[in-house]
């Protein structure tokens, strides 16, 4: 039962006899059963915790059953965490609610208070549809689902900008994720083109007359602005149909009029729904996981292969490991980087956070072990075996493969986008989301949960994590509550109460500005956040 957590634990035990233990172990009992019901408000159900340990036996013939049942569940998780015998499990039970603070209910799971906030996306009078039905816009959208949506939502605007009926765009095919799903297997196309109608007109192919025509072939500049896209509608002077290359990030963050900003609000929050299998799939699962505990940790895990060796992030892994993420860095053209300094960007703050990590992470900021979480992710680099260094600290660890049926997931194995919308749906209506590191998926998901009332997303600080995680590895700090206070206190203005979205980074001068503003869609107020509630 040796801890093999490679943090050095400060906890030392010594056996005692049984007559001083069983005393201590009532009082334990006693203060472990209030603990639990004044803190998460309910017992763990009897189905989540180990059966029949013969060690379990003798303790456990005096206890009511609801003391035998707190009892069996704090074994299973302190006996994980390598104590290796009752003494120091009665011990280390006293120690640990001793050496938590105490984090209310409320500071856990409840959406920040939004102060009156409400979401508005309703036009305002000014408000005027695009009418230009004999021009067209086709578009190409690039990336993964996220990347796609957030995309497709900015040619919306463009397209009214531009006084253009839209096509229906292609989805990318040759991302990473290799999925060959189109629009409509993946978004509700119906409801898409209705939901926009007073806004701009879309339709589902080209007219087939304009098939043969010459088309404008454009790779709109990122982050532009009105000027620009006003000044390429002179395009219409020529041609009857522009292509756009490539969707993302297309259009600026800031600076535009109210009515675009809530037209791209209205076309990602409202027209962009799922197809319905999707949807219906991904409100299934989301019932399943409240049926298991109530509430849930939507964990956005991106300890993927590609992120790994795309950031260069190597810590942790093994050589061989490193190796093969270098080799796929190497032969992948389209990332330019291919020398990565892994010490360096992990110090820097540019690395997923690993899953020990956010083990430690989640604990220190007072998540009981008994939580529910959700793994958001594809496949984990180095699967169980990695992902079993959180499990060992929160055992009711669910994947969606654990989640769902096989029969439920066969249609949608080897499509990611498909698979990545489910888990998009189960991280929405989360108690709780946390990214182990910063993308599109995140930023979208964070973005909208503010929209829906500023629902609680952590955003860890992964340079002053790792920081502290390095000095617990160095013996310069140890586990504990002054370990959890430091932790607390970094990410208290983290957790997605309501605030403007910021501006671009002081000192930067230039087009290069637009790059360093926070996205519009990680966080759309005060465009699509107001105080009153008419606009709505
Ligand atoms: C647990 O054991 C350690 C080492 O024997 C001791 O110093 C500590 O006071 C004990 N903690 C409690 C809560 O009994
Ligand atoms: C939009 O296009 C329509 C049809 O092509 C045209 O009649 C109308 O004047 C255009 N509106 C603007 C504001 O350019
Ligand atoms: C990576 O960067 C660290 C810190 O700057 C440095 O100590 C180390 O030697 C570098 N490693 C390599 C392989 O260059």
């Amino acid at each position: 039962m040796a801890s093999n957590r490679g943090y050095s634990h400060p906890r030392r035990f010594i056996p005692r006899r049984q007559s001083i233990l069983t005393v201590a172990l009532f009082t334990t009992l006693a203060f472990v059963s209030s603990i639990f019901l004044l803190l998460y408000g309910f017992a763990p159900k009897e189905d989540d915790i180990l059966k029949d340990d013969t060690r379990l036996e003798e303790p456990l013939q005096s206890q009511s059953a609801q003391q035998q049942v707190l009892l069996r569940f704090a074994f299973l998780n302190f006996e994980k965490k390598g104590f290796a015998s009752w003494a120091a499990f009665v011990n280390g039970t006293v120690e640990f609610f001793m050496e938590y603070p105490v984090v209310s209910d409320e500071n856990l799971w409840g959406a920040s208070r939004s102060h009156g906030l409400h979401p508005c996306i309703k036009p305002t009078v000014r408000h005027k549809a695009a009418q230009g039905s004999d021009h067209y816009i086709t578009v190409k959208s690039n990336g993964g689902l996220n990347q796609m949506r957030t995309g497709i939502s900015d040619m919306v605007a463009v397209a009214l900008i531009m006084n253009a009926t839209l096509v229906i765009p292609q989805l990318d095919k040759r991302s990473f994720w290799q999925d060959t799903s189109t629009f409509s297997d993946i978004f509700d196309e119906l409801h898409f083109i209705t939901t926009l109608q007073d806004d701009v007109r879309i339709v589902k192919a080209l007219p087939k007359e304009l098939e043969s025509f010459p088309r404008a072939r454009k790779h709109f500049t990122s982050w532009a602005g009105m000027g620009y896209y006003e000044e390429m509608a002179r395009l219409w002077k020529d041609y009857q149909v522009i292509h756009v290359a490539k969707s993302d990030s297309r259009l600026a963050n800031n600076d535009l009029p109210l009515d675009i900003q809530r037209l791209r609000c209205r076309a990602l929050y409202h027209a962009l729904r799922f197809s319905p299998s999707i949807e219906s799939l991904g409100k299934k699962l989301v019932e399943r996981l409240r049926s298991q505990g109530g509430r849930y940790i939507a964990l956005h895990l991106r300890y993927e292969k590609d992120m790994l060796s795309f950031t260069g992030c190597t810590y942790g892994l093994t050589e061989a490991e490193s190796e093969e993420l270098r080799i796929m860095r190497e032969n992948t053209n389209h990332w330019k980087v291919k020398k990565i300094n892994s010490t360096e960007q992990r110090v820097g703050g540019f690395c997923p956070l690993t899953p020990k990590e956010m083990g430690i992470f989640l604990e220190s900021l007072g998540y009981p072990p008994i939580t529910t979480i959700y793994i958001a992710s594809g496949e984990i680099y180095g699967g169980e075996a990695r992902l079993s260094e959180l499990k060992s600290r929160f055992p009711n660890i669910i994947s969606k493969e654990a989640l769902a049926t096989a029969e439920e997931l066969e249609p949608f194995a080897n499509h990611g986008s498909q698979t990545a919308a489910l888990d998009y749906i189960i991280s929405i209506e989360s108690n709780v989301f946390v990214p182990s590191h910063s993308g599109n998926m995140a930023r979208a998901v964070e973005g909208h949960r503010r929209f829906l009332g500023h629902r609680r997303t952590i955003n860890p600080d992964r340079k002053g994590l790792v920081e502290l995680f390095d000095k617990l590895e160095s013996g310069k700090l140890t586990l504990g509550s002054s370990f959890s206070r430091l932790v607390q206190e970094m990410h208290k203005n983290r957790q997605g109460a309501p605030r403007k979205r910021y501006g671009p980074l002081p000192g930067i001068k230039g087009r290069a500005r637009l790059r360093t503003e926070e996205s519009f869609y990680e966080n759309p107020f005060p465009e699509c956040i107001c105080r009153s509630k008419k606009a709505f």
